[in-house]
């Protein structure tokens, strides 16, 4: 973490006090980040190739939900696009790693899901308290009207007209599924209609981000009749029909959280061979702002 400076001052009364030096810092308006101290931050990825060799698993994380997301992710992305305090927006809250890294990060969320017992489930990993204060959890649609008004009713009561980051990790299609349910996006009948589904969450999310903030996407693609579906690619031109630019395309190392080893890793090296495709090794997390 950088350093403030402090300067010593002496008050009318002779006692010397501690200032903070103002023109040591400078930010911009989306985070804390000190740009006068800029190589402090050696932490903080600029670059697109993200290599993680393995899934946090402390500060309350665990891996027990199919299809979370490395809480490393949340960490760059908060670190680089949130201020203390900030309210993250997740519309696909799933086990609740957006919510636990804001807790740990000292920003705020609001975590919205379509699986009730889930939502229950979740709630369970943050204290009474840090559920009224720090994180919201809504048990609703995404794509909904109903999900959009409980939200703002919740920044209300947090003080904010509108989210200042947007989280959205998405099912990838069909590749998980994660529940029956005909909202579900892992649910649907074509990938068009999945890609309909998350323009409308995606829309929700842009009405209720603040303007100039930023939007973190990520998204793996699949394959499916022989071919691969781009399904980032697709998504992307999504989120800029609705008027966000993009900022980042960044490729991350599944190695950290993929399951197949072994046999099943060798059936799928077969499989590629015999196929003419590629072991997928990655995902995306891109960046898009509103502005
Ligand atoms: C890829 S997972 C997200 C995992 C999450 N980022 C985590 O780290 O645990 C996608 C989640 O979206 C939820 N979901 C699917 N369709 C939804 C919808 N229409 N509204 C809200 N949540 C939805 C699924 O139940 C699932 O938990």
């Amino acid at each position: 973490m950088a350093k403030t400076n402090l300067k010593e001052k002496k008050a009318a009364s002779g006692a010397k006090l501690k200032v903070v030096d103002d023109s040591a810092i400078k930010t911009t308006s989306y985070s804390d980040i000190n740009l006068k101290q800029w190589r402090n931050y050696e932490h903080v990825k600029t670059d697109t190739l993200w290599e993680f060799p393995s899934r946090l698993k402390e500060g309350g994380h665990s891996n027990e939900y199919h299809g979370n997301y490395i809480p490393q992710i949340a960490q760059q992305i908060y670190e680089r696009f949130t201020k203390k305090n900030d309210i993250v927006l997740d519309l696909f809250f799933g086990s609740g790693t957006s919510g636990i890294e804001a807790v740990n990060m000292q920003r705020r969320c609001i975590g919205v899901e379509l699986k009730d017992e889930l939502v229950e489930s979740v709630s369970q990993k943050f204290t009474p308290k840090q559920l009224v204060t720090d994180v919201n959890i809504i048990c609703a649609d995404s794509a909904s009207e109903d999900a959009k008004s409980k939200i703002q009713a919740r920044l209300d009561v947090m003080g904010k007209k509108n989210a200042q980051l947007l989280m959205l990790h998405p099912p990838y299609d069909d590749i998980i599924k994660f529940s029956d349910r005909k909202e579900d996006l892992s649910n649907c009948a074509t990938t068009e209609e999945f890609y309909n589904l998350f323009e409308k969450v995606a829309k929700n999310g842009y009405d209720l981000l603040e303007k100039g903030r930023f939007a973190c996407l990520i998204i793996g693609d699949k394959y499916a009749n022989s071919q691969h579906i781009p399904l980032g690619f697709e998504c992307m031109a999504r989120m800029n029909k609705l008027g966000f630019i993009t900022k980042a395309i960044i490729i991350k190392d599944m190695q950290g959280n993929e399951r197949a080893k072994g046999k099943t890793a060798n059936l799928w090296r077969y499989r590629a061979l015999a196929g003419g495709f590629y072991i997928f090794k990655h995902e995306y997390v891109m960046v898009f702002q509103k502005v």
